[in-house]
């Protein structure tokens, strides 16, 4: 008994830490259809850092197709997703624009990926956040929110 109680407790030890490693370190993909995969990351405000990892699983270069993931309040995505695009190639970010709250280096092509790590010590927990492509045109579609509990 003592012995199965034992094994409860290790699996239960390795659960919990694989469910904080997934929540603090995410990934998610983009698409050769203007697509995110995810239209919502949550991440526990107990992360000390949270990582990003962008992967453009589709073929088309960046420069046809590119991707980047930028992380501002919901109030200034589109803001900053004009400035971006105003800004122009090859990155379509102003990146010492300081509404940016993280932003993958670049923009990415088919094959290629990228992160961020940032921590969430100045955003609040419940907050209004939103992520999304700042190549032209792409945060029309490729935006979700990114929520902090
Ligand atoms: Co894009």
């Amino acid at each position: 008994m003592r012995k199965i109680f034992a094994i409860l407790i290790l699996a239960g030890s390795f659960l919990g830490q694989n469910s904080w490693a997934q929540d603090c370190n995410q990934v998610i993909e983009g698409n050769d259809l203007l697509q995110f995969n995810l239209s919502e990351i949550t991440v526990s405000s107990s992360c000390e850092e949270v990582t990003i990892t962008l992967k453009h699983v589709g073929a088309l270069p960046a420069n046809v197709m590119g991707h980047n993931w930028v992380l501002t309040k919901t109030t200034d995505y589109m803001p900053v997703a004009s400035a971006g695009q105003a800004f122009g190639p090859p990155g379509y970010l102003d990146t010492s624009d300081e509404r940016i709250i993280g932003a993958t280096p670049g923009m990415i092509g088919g094959g290629e990926e990228a992160s961020i790590t940032f921590n969430l010590t100045s955003l609040e927990v419940g907050g209004d956040y939103t992520f999304f492509c700042s190549f032209p045109g792409h945060y029309v579609l490729m935006n979700g929110k990114f929520i902090i509990q």
